[in-house]
């Protein structure tokens, strides 16, 4: 089995997208073993809970430093053999002891076409204000390798949404997740599970 951890801190759309493609017989010799939240309330917690993965709140105040709350989150992931982490909407930076323990093998779902509305500051509805704002007619999502840049690591996959005349941010947030996230995301895991994608300099490429 290829295990993979999901680190979350939200309503865990895109974990339940891998939980579903996993009961599908889409994502076969891949197990969740272990997903962790930064926050006590996270939705993503039930969805764990209830498809019978193993779940637990980590907080970064309960550590002195991000230094030992990522070493926390690594034995974590380490006690139940994670060889990848998918960060599925988790709200903190990760820093040079994730990083460097987990080279590689961390993916991150970004909802908008990197480089576009990307880096410091672009999370959550912020992006799609913004496409909004700028009066873009196609944004999407992006699967991309975390490196110590935000949002700047090799990109995996992308996938373009179409803006509709009436979206506000929260009508398209919605539908970059159906439309974009959801499908890419599994699909990701999928293809790094099956040792599919080399990385060459800040390139993927298909093997
Ligand atoms: C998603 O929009 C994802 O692109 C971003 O955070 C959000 C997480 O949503 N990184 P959910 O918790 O998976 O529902």
């Amino acid at each position: 089995m290829f295990k993979i951890g999901v680190l979350v801190s939200g309503g865990g759309t895109n974990l339940q997208a891998i939980i579903d493609s996993i009961t599908a017989g889409e994502l076969s010799g891949i197990e969740i073993a272990s997903v962790i939240s930064s926050k006590k309330d996270a939705y993503a917690l039930s969805r764990a809970e209830e498809a019978g993965i193993n779940a637990q709140y980590i907080g970064r105040g309960d550590y002195k430093s991000s230094a030992e709350y990522e070493r926390a989150l690594i034995d974590r992931f380490e006690g139940f053999g994670v060889e990848l982490v998918v960060l599925a909407g988790f709200m903190i930076v990760l820093g040079e002891t994730f990083l460097n323990a987990y080279e590689n093998r961390i993916i991150n779902i970004h909802p908008a076409l990197i480089p576009s509305f990307c880096g410091d500051g672009f999370y959550g509805l912020k992006v799609h204000e913004a496409a909004l704002a700028r009066g873009v007619k196609v944004t999407g999502a992006t699967v991309h390798f975390v490196t110590g840049e935000t949002d700047g690591g090799p990109i995996i996959l992308q996938k373009a949404v179409y803006i509709n005349e009436d979206d506000d941010a929260a009508s398209l947030q919605k539908r970059v997740m159906e439309e974009a996230e959801w499908t890419i995301l599994p699909e990701a895991v999928r293809l790094i599970s099956e040792g599919r994608l080399k990385i060459e300099g800040n390139i993927v490429r298909r093997i």
